[in-house]
């Protein structure tokens, strides 16, 4: 378990690209996987979350192979081609392929094992084992709703007309993939629309899908088993990814960075305009659309934050982000309060307990509240000197990296592997731009 030291070196300067974005990336895989034929995708996210997806895929049929840096071929077997796999699939750290890919098998006529590392088997698993019983499918999950589970894809799967109780694009998407091998028209509504690659990704597929607005709802309509056409998907960098960056060279004095070929969805954008709000410096250039989603390169300068209470966005839209925001808000000037993020609580790790607890280790004044967190900014340099427990987490790893930027001693994070999962040469390519970070044992 390598631990990793953050202290201030000097400005971020550069121009960088960051990885493909996760959400995209998982999605090119399971959806090529089920086109009929050969797609191409470059720009994948080598993360071990990408990888863990590619990896059950294969299992379940598919050919995936790797032909160069983010240049991925799948030979899809078709809407009801997936078959049984010979083995436990091990979904490792990620959430989001364990629920989509429940969606997927949901409506195959298949069974499934599935498990993986000790966050992802604390995670709630009845918000999809609930709609995808609905549709059809058996599950035996431990206590009813954790993995390790099994799951049986129906032979006659049903179309439902599903509202989601809570904000997630992954029920939304586990429905949805189950939708595909399901005749008749499957409906998700959601209170608040949450990011929609799903959406788009299939549209381009040439799936019957359509969005609306209605009573305030957003509604989709996906009608069943569609023939998906193999398409070449080019995903763009990870704003979520991006996000350590666009914090890091807004709070450490004197930095500039570009971030390059950031996407730019709607639905993702919160934290651009939660840094604005903050007044962060964020000039948005060369916008442009790569592969059906917007894109754009980010030109970050150095800025003196101030608190910030009332978001001007949805927290859907940086569900995220807001472990690094926590970090804006601690050397922000004045009182931060963000509310309305029970979320947080059921990520790869309980975030708003994690980062309060990382905060307060390392100086920071703050109230934990059950779905939010108030933090009274130092106005500058927080003490630091303290160790961050990560829980599996790497969204707290890097938050705490960017924080220890700017704290008097060196700020410990205790396990920098979860890096991994997404971002893996987030330590190379701060410490290129100027950050101080050392891994030890
Ligand atoms: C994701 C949706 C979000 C997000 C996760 C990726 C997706 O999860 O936190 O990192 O790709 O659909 P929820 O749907 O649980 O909010």
């Amino acid at each position: 378990m390598p631990s990793l030291i953050s202290s201030p070196r000097s400005p971020l300067n550069g121009t960088v690209k960051v990885p493909g974005d996760k959400s995209i990336s998982h999605r090119s895989i399971m959806l090529s996987a089920l086109a009929v034929g050969k797609s191409e995708v470059t720009g994948l996210l080598e993360g071990e979350d990408v990888l863990a997806t590619a990896e059950a895929m294969r299992a379940m049929g598919a050919r995936v192979e790797r032909i160069g840096e983010g240049h991925w071929v799948v030979h899809g077997v078709g809407i009801g081609g997936l078959q049984t796999p010979d083995n436990v699939i091990d979904m490792g750290n990620s959430g989001t392929s364990t629920r989509l890919i429940m969606g997927l098998i949901a409506s195959h006529d298949i069974t499934v094992t599935m498990t993986g590392d000790a966050s992802l088997r604390g995670r709630p698993m009845g918000r999809v084992i609930d709609p995808l019983t609905t549709m059809g499918a058996t599950f035996s999950a431990r206590d009813g709703k954790f993995l390790p589970l099994t799951v049986t894809g129906s032979q006659n799967p049903l179309p439902i007309d599903y509202t989601t109780p809570m904000a997630s694009a992954q029920v939304k998407s586990a429905v949805l993939l189950a939708g595909l091998n399901t005749p008749g028209v499957t409906t998700v509504r959601e209170k608040v629309a949450t990011r929609d690659h799903t959406e788009r990704m299939l549209k381009s597929m040439g799936a019957e899908i359509e969005t609306a607005e209605e009573d305030g709802l957003y509604v989709v309509r996906l009608t069943g088993q569609p023939e998906l056409k193999p398409v070449n998907f080019e995903v763009p960098g990870d704003i979520s990814s991006s996000a350590f960056l666009l914090v890091a060279a807004s709070i450490i004095p004197g930095s500039d960075i570009t971030v390059e070929n950031v996407g730019m969805n709607p639905l993702r954008t919160g934290i651009v305009h939660a840094l604005k709000a903050m007044g962060a410096d964020i000039e948005i250039l060369n916008e442009r659309t790569l592969g059906g989603e917007p894109v754009a390169d980010l030109r970050v300068r150095a800025a003196k934050l101030k608190a910030v209470s009332e978001l001007p966005v949805d927290p859907s839209t940086m569900i995220d982000e807001f472990p690094v925001l926590f970090c804006a808000a601690a050397v922000a000037e004045g009182t931060s309060r963000f509310k309305g993020l029970e979320e947080l609580r059921v990520k790869e790790s309980d975030r708003l307990a994690v980062m309060a607890a990382g905060l307060k280790a390392n100086g920071v004044e703050l109230t934990e509240f059950e779905d939010g967190i108030e933090i009274r900014g130092a106005g500058g340099k927080v003490k630091g000197g303290g160790i961050v427990a990560t829980h599996l987490d790497h969204r707290i790893a890097m938050s705490f990296s960017v924080l220890g930027q700017m704290a008097e001693s060196a700020i410990t994070i205790d396990d920098a592997a979860p890096i991994q999962t997404s971002f893996p040469v987030f330590i190379d390519l701060l410490t290129g731009l100027g950050a101080g970070l050392k891994l030890a044992r």
